[in-house]
């Protein structure tokens, strides 16, 4: 029998869950016929200190404005915990599972207050104010829940780094947005293995004399140096203060964070979000596309140092004042069962994870799985990338049991919240597809001149109007925000994404259409492996892309040429992959390294990536037109060398 290609919604779903398919289509049409009324009333989900009588303020074209919620007031910390207290301050808020699994702990809504409150006032005592920028680079523990939250409550950017970019990464981030305060830990702890975290920040550091203070976090008791007058220990410094810190009274416009994330060209850029709007939207998606209820027990493995661990660990499921789960460790650590065993140890309903992580579990086969009883599952969820429909499939069958729905959520880190994904209780699944848009989302799919394609078709991804949960600007960079996402498509915010509508108007997103790889559901700007590539003393040029990988989605390939008189021997190939992993961090390592004599380009020296992409995808057979190339000889060279995968 061939697997199913539709998933009806389940009876039983249809009728407990927030949305059921007919109340989609209504509140869908509601929030495009009419978008203020709509979004009007989502505000009201959050508490506003002052509420808001302006709504929306949007537009697209010239230098781009997007405001929502622009005279309202509120702040965010308040809106996660203070106004649960009454109800929840006994509930578990954070759930968290460490990497040793003897290792767990919870924490209510009660301490969580008193934790932020602490944290919150250990900064103000070190003279950090509303609108500094503060750098958070923590391992997967609660003090980095903490440390989001405390910034928020001072009014505070913060500005987290994922604890496996390199030193130079961390510099560049805390310059760029010229942060002048860290919170950091002795070391992380992922798989039994320690990563070097405070010896990390006080590399960063040596380029970085801004920074006034760095507050470090004992997790493994590793030894660490401690620079006096700069360096302080965490337990140490909020024992000294008050467990009450009031909530700073923010403008809707106020920028919450700022998190940086990898474009087609240049440095990663410092995309913005604010108070108001991006609370609603998280606040709003996290409840309808879990179907969240309250006592349900909610567990994203993301990492809090992308996007998704700021939506769908920390702000959306606080927001809602839900029991979130955070995981230090890994998903083969000690075994391959390990997410199941969690997911039975703390009875987890909702589970939302990453392509990637499935495609290597489903590699382990089914016993690690089956070996558990996962009787509480009910729903679950993909983010960061296409699925393939065999790993949906075995999603659903093998860990979901044939009855957990899968929410495959398409969004981006600008998009702040999730913007194509089933509901569950409505939305008719298809393996593969992100399915529909959620409310307010208006996808457009253009031709590469940008006229609107109707119906079945193909093309590239945008949006026609805002959401509160979009990006407002590049931290530092308005222009380039303007030019990155707005320009493209004049009057529309152009994703990045290829995209496919089938004849129910379901969405398949393609993958990106840029130079934007997507390495285990991590962004990854071409530009910047080149670049670390090049900064090597033997290498004169490289060209990186990206190729199928059966685990990781795509894998990075470099073609690199090296300098005159350079040996291409396999210790030098070491060596570059070594380099790039320094230079950017482990997910940036090149997978496959081809020596190039020469690179394919134009006769104006524009370097032909797609004849690159089609080499390292194997597929040379069709390299189309190659009559524009300054020497077409380059290319019967790099066929002949390409890097053979098995
Ligand atoms: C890709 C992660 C297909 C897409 C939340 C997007 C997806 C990029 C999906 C953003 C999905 C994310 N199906 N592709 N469900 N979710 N993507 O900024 O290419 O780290 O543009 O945000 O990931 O990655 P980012």
């Amino acid at each position: 029998m061939s697997d199913p290609t539709e998933f009806p919604v389940p009876e039983d779903w249809a009728k407990r869950a927030w949305v059921n398919a007919q109340q989609y289509d209504e509140a869908y049409k509601l929030s495009t016929a009419d978008p203020e009324a709509f979004w009007a009333e989502q505000g009201k989900r959050l508490d506003w200190i002052k509420p808001y009588t302006k709504v929306k303020d949007v537009d697209y074209t010239g230098e781009v404005r997007i405001r929502w919620y622009y005279d309202g007031t509120l702040n965010v910390s308040a809106n996660c915990i203070d106004r649960h207290l009454p109800k929840r301050a006994n509930q578990t808020a954070i759930i968290w599972e460490g990497d040793d699994p003897k290792d767990d702990k919870k924490i209510t809504y009660a301490e969580l207050h008193e934790q932020v409150c602490r944290l919150a006032n250990v900064m103000k005592a070190h003279g950090v104010k509303k609108g500094d920028r503060v750098t958070v680079y923590l391992p997967m523990i609660p003090e980095a829940a903490y440390a989001l939250l405390a910034c928020a409550r001072i009014g505070a950017i913060h500005s987290v780094v994922f604890g496996g970019f390199s030193p130079d990464s961390v510099a560049g981030r805390i310059q760029d947005c010229e942060s002048n305060f860290v919170i950091t830990a002795d070391e992380g702890l992922r798989g039994g293995k320690k990563v070097p975290l405070k010896a990390n920040v006080d590399e960063a550091l040596k380029q970085c004399p801004t920074v006034k203070a760095c507050i470090v976090v004992k997790r493994t008791g590793g030894n660490v140096a401690m620079q006096s007058g700069r360096d302080f220990w965490y337990h140490e410094e909020t024992a000294k203060v008050s467990k009450d810190c009031k909530p700073e009274e923010m403008n809707a416009e106020d920028p919450l964070f700022i998190l940086y994330t990898s474009g087609s060209t240049g440095k990663p850029k410092g995309v913005l979000h604010t108070t108001g709007g991006y609370l609603v939207y998280a606040a709003l998606t996290h409840q309808l596309v879990f179907d969240y209820h309250d006592g349900d027990i909610y567990w994203c493995t993301a990492d809090v140092g992308w996007v998704t661990g700021h939506s769908y660990i920390v702000y959306g499921p606080l927001a809602n004042g839900a029991t979130t789960l955070m995981f230090e460790g890994v998903p083969n650590y000690p075994d391959a069962s390990r997410f199941w065993q969690v997911c039975d140890k703390h009875q987890v309903n909702i589970f939302y994870t990453a392509p990637t992580a499935i495609r290597a579990l489903m590699r382990e086969g089914e016993a690690p799985v089956q070996k558990c009883s996962l009787k509480s599952l009910r729903l679950l969820g993909s983010v960061g990338e296409p699925i393939n429909p065999e790993a949906w499939l075995w999603y659903h069958r093998v860990v979901g049991r044939h009855h957990c729905p899968i929410v495959d959520t398409w969004w981006q880190t600008e998009t702040g919240g999730i913007l194509i994904s089933p509901l569950p209780g409505a939305t008719r699944l298809k393996p593969g597809s992100a399915t529909k848009p959620l409310f307010g989302i208006q996808p457009l799919i253009v031709d590469a001149e940008g006229k609107v394609l109707e119906g079945a078709t193909e093309g590239n991804l945008c949006i026609a109007d805002s959401w509160p949960g979009q990006m407002r600007t590049v931290y530092g960079d308005h222009k380039r925000f303007a030019d990155t996402y707005f320009s493209t498509y004049k009057g529309r915010y152009f994703t990045g994404d290829g995209c496919r509508r089938d004849e129910d108007g379901y969405y398949w997103i393609t993958g990106r259409v840029d130079d934007v790889i997507n390495v285990s559901g991590h962004r990854m700007g071409t530009a910047e492996v080149e670049s670390a590539l090049v900064a090597h003393p033997k290498v004169a040029e490289a060209a990186v892309v990206g190729y199928p990988h059966d685990i990781k989605g795509q894998g990075i390939y470099a073609y690199v040429t090296l300098k005159a008189g350079e040996e291409p021997t396999e210790a030098l190939r070491k060596e570059l992959v070594q380099w790039v992993r320094k230079e950017i961090g482990p997910i940036a390592s090149p997978d496959l390294v081809q020596w190039a004599p020469g690179l394919p380009k134009t006769r104006s020296g524009k370097i032909m990536r797609r004849i690159l992409r089609k080499i390292a995808e194997n597929e040379f057979g069709n390299l189309g037109d190659i009559s524009t190339l300054a020497d077409p000889n380059v290319v019967k060279d790099l066929i002949d060398n390409r890097v053979n995968r098995d």
